[in-house]
């Protein structure tokens, strides 16, 4: 799945009771009307009714119903006590209204006392997404007194929990004639898991330099979708920004410049600041093509293309398709031994997590041809080998063997299946040919169960060649809440599917997330209430 910006606007719209107010120019636009509140992804379950009850923002607090301290539930109350419940705008008072009950507080329990331990934990892929991430929630009222509860079987089903807690609050401040700000939420019960496991956003810091404060942009914004992993292309033919200690001339050299880099420090901060909000990060390394990067400080890496055939210069380019080195060398050990070594360390002081992708998609073919490159014809005779996939098979199964070796499960994107490269059962391989589709698109997307039992999730991806960080947050968010519905929510039919019946509440979601300080782009005409317009505070 592939996220882009081009997608079908249309303007036929009309008044809506919540957060985004559209002008209706022709005609009501089509589909489903919904509530304020109304969470995205939609849960599991999802039960309302129209009986209110009302906030102190001053007083209501999240707390845990279990004592000691707990990382990642202490950073979400933190955070969503701090603005992201009650994002205050105007004049910047609001209370209770006194006419209902108030909610004192959200109290968080964990089912399973066990699952404590798992503060300290890195999160792992589950292999029962339904327990894994479940979670139960209530805000109801006996003898008027309001009570929220949530409870989880696991730290990472009580951070979705409490994501879904906070979309349910609404304020009434954005109807005319409004002088007080008053936060509501409806008498509601819900029952949640995820549909898959592995619910992904992969960015790429290679193309562009992406600085290390957008990467927290980023992972809140795929906390408020219940996205999951993270999948950072962090390396590729044009730049290495990340700081290899056993072979710093990689970023030396590769680098766009030093202070466009990733420390070890920086990745660390980048993979803890992903675990506190529930996000798993799976670095790419994609060979063997893609690889200027490491050409640029260890040029013999990389085979000579012969563009101009056998007789011609060795690092002769057919420019502009093509450099005069662009995929490592697979006919010599130099090759293997320094991937093992380099692998060796995001092995051990670099990835959490793991899994590791080895990218192996794209490999020029045309620079390891036979009829053209000596050294590979020599390479072939030598190994007895008679088809180019032979070669890509070579490397291939030789790379994993090593990643393997080191105690990592390698992910590798489909193009080696597709040159009839024979993988082991445990390669994780990610498909990525169909792409480019706007998020309505997007969104329609069926699995079937059948389809289901062979799929671990699924990503949007956003290759950053004309992305950076001036853009990249608002090309990815909304569009890729699309992605992370249908990901994280049951497949409840056709309604639910339809684009139209999703597009009002994807924008109430999108003023949502605007309103706790992302710049996220708008997907309809309208907007997103007073707030746009008066005195507007980030809270962050
Ligand atoms: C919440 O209650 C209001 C009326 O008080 C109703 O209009 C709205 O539809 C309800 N929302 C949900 C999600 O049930
Ligand atoms: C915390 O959980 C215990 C055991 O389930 C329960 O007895 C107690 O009432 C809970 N406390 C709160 C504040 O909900
Ligand atoms: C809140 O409202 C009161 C009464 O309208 C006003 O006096 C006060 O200045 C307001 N507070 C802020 C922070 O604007
Ligand atoms: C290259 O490595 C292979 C596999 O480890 C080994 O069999 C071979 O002897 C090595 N070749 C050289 C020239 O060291
Ligand atoms: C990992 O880090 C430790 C401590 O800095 C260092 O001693 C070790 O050599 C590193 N391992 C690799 C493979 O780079
Ligand atoms: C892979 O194998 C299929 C079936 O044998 C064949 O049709 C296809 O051309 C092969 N692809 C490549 C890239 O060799």
């Amino acid at each position: 799945m592939f996220l882009n910006v081009q997608f079908c606007m249309i303007f036929l719209v009309s008044h809506v009771y919540g957060y985004l107010f559209p002008i209706e120019p022709r005609g009501p636009l089509q589909g489903q009307e919904w509530p304020p509140g109304s969470p995205w992804p939609l849960p599991f379950s999802w039960t309302s009714t129209e009986q209110l009850v009302t906030f102190d923002t001053a007083t209501f607090r999240i707390v845990k119903n279990f004592t000691g301290t707990c990382e990642p539930i202490d950073f979400a109350i933190q955070k969503y006590n701090q603005g992201f419940l009650f994002p205050v705008y105007g004049n910047g008072n609001s209370s209770s209204d006194p006419s209902l009950p108030v909610v004192a507080e959200l109290v968080v329990t964990l089912s399973d006392n066990e699952q404590q331990n798992e503060c300290l934990q890195y999160p792992k892929l589950s292999d029962d997404p339904e327990t894994h991430e479940h979670y139960d929630l209530g805000i109801s009222v006996t003898d008027n007194t309001a009570i929220a509860t949530l409870e989880a079987t696991t730290v990472w089903g009580a951070l979705r929990g409490i994501e879904t807690f906070s979309q349910l609050i609404w304020p009434n401040d954005d109807y005319e004639g409004q002088e007080e700000t008053h936060f509501f939420a409806n008498i509601t019960e819900i029952h949640d898991k995820p549909r898959f496991s592995h619910r992904g956003l992969m960015i790429d810091s290679a193309r562009h330099y992406l600085p290390e404060r957008i990467f927290y942009e980023i992972l809140d914004g795929m906390m408020y979708n219940k996205l999951n992993v993270l999948h950072w292309h962090i390396v590729d033919d044009q730049s290495f920004p990340l700081v290899s200690l056993k072979f710093p001339e990689l970023s030396a050299k590769g680098a766009y410049n030093d202070k466009a880099i990733y420390t070890p420090e920086a990745v660390q901060r980048v993979i803890n600041g992903a675990r506190l909000r529930g996000i798993r990060v799976i670095l790419e390394f994609d060979t063997p093509g893609h690889t200027h990067g490491f050409g640029r400080a260890f040029p013999e890496l990389l085979t000579p293309c012969y563009g101009d055939g056998p007789s011609g210069s060795p690092d002769a380019p057919n420019f502009p398709e093509h450099a005069g080195r662009e995929n490592l060398d697979p006919t010599q050990n130099y090759t293997y031994n320094f991937m093992r070594e380099f692998f060796t360390e995001i092995a051990q002081n670099v990835t959490r997590d793991s899994f590791i992708h080895l990218g192996i998609d794209e490999v020029y073919m045309g620079c390891w041809d036979p009829s053209h490159n000596p050294v590979i014809a020599d390479f072939m005779i030598k190994n007895g080998y008679t088809d180019l996939h032979q070669v890509q098979e070579h490397y291939t199964l030789r790379h994993i063997e090593m990643v393997k070796s080191l105690g990592l499960t390698p992910i590798s994107w489909q193009d080696p299946l597709d040159s009839n490269v024979t993988l082991d059962k445990d390669v994780v391989i990610q498909a990525w040919k169909d792409w480019g589709h706007p998020w309505d698109v997007q969104f329609k997307v069926r699995i079937t169960d059948e389809e289901k039992s062979r799929i671990l999730g699924g990503e949007a991806c956003i290759w950053s060649e004309f992305v950076d960080k001036t853009n990249i947050v608002s090309r990815i968010f909304p569009f890729v809440s699309a992605i992370g519905e249908r990901l994280w929510t049951f497949d409840m039919g056709i309604e639910d599917m339809d684009a139209a019946n999703a597009r009002r509440r994807l924008d109430q979601h999108r003023c949502r997330t605007l309103r706790r300080g992302l710049p996220v782009q708008p997907i309809l005409p309208g907007y997103c209430g007073r707030w746009e317009t008066e005195n507007r505070r980030r809270r962050r």
